[in-house]
């Protein structure tokens, strides 16, 4: 493959204090692989080959998942709870003290700006730090028995081998929230990275060997192939597979773990209302939009997707969100002024053009936005940031998760319609909304048919919380005193004749 490298590209990767951990390779069973066939990993700012990366295949993912079974047998036994808590800790310490070349190598390959890289790898980071502290606290059981002479415990064990399939839009968070647990309660893992963002998640591997995590505990198998990588969700080796990704995708991959009963976390895709009630704080609502609907250029889960707004206070929320929105500068995301990147793909722009397309052919306003700047690498995926107004229920996206970096305002009368548009959708992952009548906010956050409520805030996720969806969103709960149980199974022991 002929690789031509942007110059910024180049330049960036010449200021890694560790040059070493930009790896194109995978790692399995104790070594770093390479391969003659490669895939390449596109700069979204430039659209250029950043580099190519081993496209390893079916026979590596059977060789990682025995080599996995192997490692899980020996670090589930042979460690204590405080002996993991002490691993992650060292883990989480190097993932901090690189936390600059991870953000440099992140922005490269994934596009956001280096605050929004550095900012995830903090938050990558918050989950092992999280999880070496939940890792001693393990707890089971002791249950008062319905016999004589008997006691019930619960022992929680971890699960086995663990299928770990991730995405490209926080390629260091969505791994290190995944694994962090499944090694605090003595799992081993086998993760499939974005063939999109691959590098990111080499470089925290080799920090956590660095760590002292042992070779044969985590493994990691990029791949072009995504057949080779359904490997993870049929192997009966496996015995979990957590994913997070698009609905369809999820689905598929469920109805694959099914067939050898595995265990299953799926984080998948959203259509988040975002509801400012005319009681809101409206400079609050659009601080609050800013935050959960343009981080990552609009492409995470719980990015607001569909803005209610009561018809009273609709002017003043668009012209307000509309001034902020005109602030953001787009770019390379390693520029010091950007503060919106690239999309990851072209396919990422041409989905947010054909839903302002399709509002605007059925009469919605674009107030801001909709075409590429001007002053942007014509060849990188961008797109201005974007508002429609007059939205209604008839057009596109209103049902489909834009993924990308368009507001579309909808109107609302009543309280009752408000949440019946919020939750007219098959997605339940987050919802938000603002308003000041605390009987109304604990009314409404009830009745929001998800699985993480915003109210009067955009920002929802954090280590402590519990993060997942109900309905086509997904089932499971990842980071949270709940994050552990995904990863352990629960064993009942009756103890007989205790003569106690
Ligand atoms: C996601 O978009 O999948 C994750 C977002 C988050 O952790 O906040």
């Amino acid at each position: 493959m002929t690789v031509t490298t942007s110059a910024p590209a180049l330049e960036a990767l010449k200021t890694l204090k560790r040059p070493d951990l930009f790896i194109g390779d995978g790692f399995v069973a104790g070594e770093w692989v390479s391969s003659s066939k490669t895939f390449p990993v596109y700069e979204p700012s430039t659209g250029q080959v950043l580099g190519p990366v081993a496209d390893l295949t079916r026979a590596d993912f059977v060789k990682a998942i025995e080599s996995a079974d192997k490692g899980y047998r020996k670090y589930s036994t042979t460690t204590t709870a405080h002996e993991r808590s002490a691993l992650l800790r060292k883990w989480y310490d190097l993932i901090i003290a690189n936390k600059e070349d991870i953000g440099t190598i992140l922005v490269l390959e994934n596009g956001k700006t280096y605050a929004e890289a550095v900012g995830e790898v903090a938050y990558a980071a918050s989950f092992v730090s999280w999880f070496a502290e939940e890792a001693s606290r393990a707890y089971g059981d002791v249950i008062p028995s319905s016999m004589p002479n008997t006691t019930v415990l619960t022992l929680k064990q971890p699960v086995g081998v663990c299928g770990i399939i991730t995405p490209w839009n926080f390629p260091a968070a969505m791994i290190t929230r995944k694994i962090a647990p499944a090694l605090a309660v003595g799992c081993s893992v086998v993760i499939k990275p974005p063939s999109e963002t691959p590098y990111t998640a080499a470089a925290l591997v080799k920090l956590a060997m660095e760590a002292g995590l042992p070779a044969d505990v985590i493994h990691l198998v990029p791949t072009k192939d995504r057949d080779a990588a359904t490997e993870l969700c049929t192997s009966p080796i496996v015995k979990k597979i957590s994913f997070t990704g698009s609905t369809n995708v999820g689905i598929h991959l469920s109805k694959l773990a099914m067939g050898t009963m595995k265990k299953i976390s799926m984080e998948l895709g959203g259509n988040a209302p975002f509801i400012v009630f005319d009681d809101a704080d409206i400079d609050l609502a659009v601080q609050g939009a800013m935050v959960c609907k343009f981080r990552c250029s609009g492409q995470t889960c719980v990015c607001a997707n569909r803005l209610f707004v009561h018809k009273k206070v609709a002017a003043e929320f668009t012209a307000k969100l509309v001034a902020e929105v005109e602030k953001l500068k787009v770019g390379y995301g390693l520029s010091k002024t950007t503060t919106q990147g690239p999309l990851v793909n072209k396919g990422g722009v041409e989905k947010v053009k054909a839903h302002i397309k399709d509002a605007v052919s059925k009469g919605a306003k674009l107030e801001t936005g909709g075409s590429v700047p001007s002053d942007v690498n014509p060849n990188g995926f961008f797109i201005a940031p974007s508002i429609l107004s007059g939205v209604t229920t008839e057009m596109v996206v209103a049902r489909d998760e834009t993924f990308g970096p368009l507001a579309p305002i909808f109107q609302f009368e009543t309280e009752e319609e408000a949440v019946e548009l919020a939750n007219s959708t098959e997605f339940g992952l987050a919802g938000y909304f603002f308003s000041r009548d605390i009987n109304r906010c604990l009314r409404v956050a009830a009745s929001l048919e998800c699985g993480l409520v915003g109210v009067n805030s955009g920002k929802i996720s954090a280590a402590e919380s519990p993060f997942g969806g109900v309905k086509q969103s997904g089932v499971g709960r990842e980071g949270s005193m709940y994050g552990l149980a995904e990863y352990q199974i629960i064993k009942a022991v009756t103890i007989g004749n205790t003569n106690v």
